[in-house]
């Protein structure tokens, strides 16, 4: 190999790498457009003549491919959480008096930035080359999206400068800016394609395209704000976020460190307008403790941090005019109004339907016929009808009735006892309900069975091959048949059969909540299935014994019995059993109880992916361990996650005191020896 030809690829690499960041992260290009695209064209040349010096991370792979390809999904080494939310100042002043007496009136600072409004994505970097790009998720996995991430310029393939750690995960938000989202929807109005209603649908739909060329042609941007990792340089978010920075990637440019609450007040004040100048969305503030040893020992609750708020930006409002209220059935029976409305344009997207969620409501707000509303886009995407402009009241208009009847099925609707909700009563005869379960069943939280969609379940329904959820298991009879619907191959349809064939392995938690028991969620399934550990069990418990498993109350308690009295159910159940659906939970599974830690005292220490903080904690009472808050010399060992504060872990050291990881804990508890 010609060391020359060696040489000259790796500095023309540098030099682009250089420039990109230049042009894409510093807004302040040294050369030319020109003289940019002749290195890129030399590079491209020598890569082509030398396909031996190929590298997956070259710059001239920034363009894509147009190679389809479906997602593989990946583990979050520690779940991507949510922000708490909150509107009000008010709030956010309670929050940090929160933290204050949460680090026992410790002195500590805040760092205020910007909440932008985008994809959230987690970059891991090995060596200073991003090793993968994977995508938000449920929060526990996401998709692996790194050839779409790679077409974002401004996202460093390789990192510059020095002190990054070996293995370290970086996340951000890919973002649409203004300008390229207002470019791709006039394209689109010209190619009459559907036009995206946010920055933020537009970044989600384009990171998840198949086609990384196509992905590279819509602009999409990313702005970073927390880094992740053992040996972090620094002891605070903003010198840590300073140095990724240093390193190439485009860092939150409002990042202000604030000192007490008037400096936070100050902050919102000022955003509140100051946004409405920035090429990207936002739709709130980030405010967050700045020393990581202070932000693990506030630590966090199931959802979020506590060494962090989110501030949302008050709703916008828009006056448009009610066309009619429909009524829609859902799964559970539940008819819900909604408001079709004259199309407004409301926060950048454009209202046409707003959810009135029962009669009360609409009687609250006293709505007429052809009334003008009022609409309110919250933080989230979903408008709601805050009020009606009464002095715009046509002469003579009714008021809006609640219907007495089923509008699909025409039975008689009933009242949800305790609750403002109408239902219609007819589980196995009104379609949607039937449909509306089958399309809960096949979920991807549920059974997971991919291929199925809305359209999918309305089909199978239609030809009477699937007309409950245990009908699924019989498909396979159908198989000829499906591959002769129009628009379905047989790839399709193996999919589908694939997919059922695997379901029958999902957990028995899974297969509780995938039965769409009236107010049994995805958490309490979880804690029914970890309590009865199989079918019979909760078949045939009373209602006293499921009221004594924990957060299971007398009406979810009351209504699996009902569930499990109507024999239609228990038949489906038998069917399932009978296809060879997990039915129990596998006998050497964490039994919950034991005392194999009996006399223990253990400290958790750091962050979790297994489980949460509470979960381990529940798991050492139930194994007869006390936990305890702080290291001493009864300590018996420290059940120890990522990112252990570097004082605890010295503490640990000097005391001799042994640390497990959350496998070694788990195979300890579930040692059945
Ligand atoms: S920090 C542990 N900082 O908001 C929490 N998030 O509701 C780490 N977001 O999923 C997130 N701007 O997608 C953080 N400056 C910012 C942010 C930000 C936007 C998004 C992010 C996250 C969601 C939280």
């Amino acid at each position: 190999m010609d060391e020359q030809i060696k040489t000259r690829v790796a500095l023309l690499r540098n030099e682009l790498n250089r420039h990109n960041h230049n042009y894409y992260v510093l807004n302040a290009p040294e050369i030319s457009d020109r003289e940019f695209d002749m290195m890129m064209k030399e590079l491209e040349a020598l890569e082509h003549d030398h396909p031996e010096l190929d590298d997956p991370l070259s710059p001239t792979h920034r363009v894509g491919s147009d190679i389809n390809k479906a997602f593989t999904q990946f583990k979050h080494k520690q779940p991507m959480l949510s922000l708490s939310n909150t509107y009000s100042v008010a709030e956010v002043d309670e929050w940090v008096d929160r933290v204050k007496s949460g680090l026992m009136g410790e002195e500590f600072e805040i760092v205020g930035e910007m909440k932008y409004d985008g994809t959230s994505i987690s970059l891991t970097y090995i060596n200073g080359r991003l090793e993968r790009a994977v995508t938000r998720g449920d929060g526990e996995r996401g998709d692996v999206v790194t050839d779409n991430v790679k077409t974002i310029r401004s996202i460093p393939l390789q990192l510059q400068g020095e002190g990054y750690p070996e293995e370290f995960e970086i996340r951000g938000e890919i973002v649409l800016p203004w300008k390229e989202f207002d470019r791709l929807n006039a394209e689109r109005e010209f190619n009459e394609e559907p036009l995206f209603a946010n920055p933020r649908n537009a970044a989600s739909g384009t990171l998840k395209m198949q086609n990384s060329a196509e992905v590279a042609k819509r602009g999409l941007d990313a702005v970073f704000y927390y880094l992740l990792g053992e040996n972090l340089p620094f002891d605070t978010h903003h010198e840590n976020m300073e140095a990724a920075r240093s390193w190439g990637f485009k860092v939150a440019p409002v990042m202000e460190l604030l000192n007490g609450i008037e400096a936070v007040d100050r902050f919102i004040s000022h955003w509140d307008t100051a946004r409405k100048e920035l090429p990207v969305a936002t739709d709130g503030l980030v405010f967050k403790v700045n020393s990581l040893r202070q932000q693990l020992n506030l630590g966090y609750t199931a959802k979020s941090p506590r060494w962090a708020i989110a501030y949302k930006f008050q709703a916008e409002r828009a006056l448009t005019r009610l066309k009619e209220v429909s009524f829609e059935v859902g799964r559970t029976g539940i008819i819900t109004p909604v408001a079709n409305l004259e199309p407004v344009l409301l926060s950048g997207t454009i209202v046409k339907r707003a959810s009135l969620h029962n009669e009360d409501i609409i009687r609250n707000l006293d709505i007429h016929d052809h009334d003008m509303l009022y609409v309110e886009k919250g933080g989230e995407i979903i408008p709601k009808i805050t009020g009606v402009d009464e002095a715009a009241r046509e002469p003579g208009a009714e008021p809006v009735e609640f219907v007495k009847e089923c509008p699909v099925c025409g039975a008689k609707l009933v009242r949800v006892e305790g609750e403002a909700a109408w239902m219609c009563p007819d589980k196995y005869k009104c379609v949607p309900q039937i449909c509306g379960r089958i399309e809960h069943f096949v979920g991807r939280r549920m059974m997971n069975i991919d291929g199925v969609g809305e359209e999918m379940v309305a089909l199978l329904y239609r030809n009477g091959w699937v007309t409950d959820i245990a009908d699924l298991y019989n498909l396979e009879r159908h198989r000829e048949e499906m591959i002769t619907l129009p628009g379905i191959g047989p790839r399709t349809v193996s999919r589908i059969l694939e997919g059922v064939e695997e379901s029958k392995k999902v957990p028995f938690e899974r297969v509780v909540y995938a039965l769409s028991i009236p107010y049994v969620g995805e958490t309490g399934a979880k804690k029914l299935a970890r309590s009865v550990r199989d079918i019979d069990t909760l078949m045939s418990a009373s209602v006293e014994q499921l009221t004594a498993i924990e957060d299971i109350g007398p009406r979810i308690a009351e209504s699996i019995h009902q569930f499990f009295d109507e024999p239609l159910n228990r038949d489906v159940v038998a069917r399932l059993r009978a296809a060879g659906v997990t039915m129990s939970v596998p006998e050497d599974e964490e039994s919950g109880r034991s005392d194999k830690l009996a006399g223990k005292t253990i400290v958790i220490s750091g962050t979790f992916s297994r489980h949460s903080r509470d979960e381990y904690k529940e798991m050492i009472e139930s194994n007869g361990g006390k936990n305890a808050g702080s290291i001493s010399k009864k300590t018996d060992f420290i059940l120890a996650g990522e990112n252990m504060g570097p004082s605890k872990k010295e503490k640990a050291v000097s005391l001799g005191i042994p640390m497990l990881n959350e496998e070694e804990f788990l195979a300890m508890i579930n040692d059945n020896q």
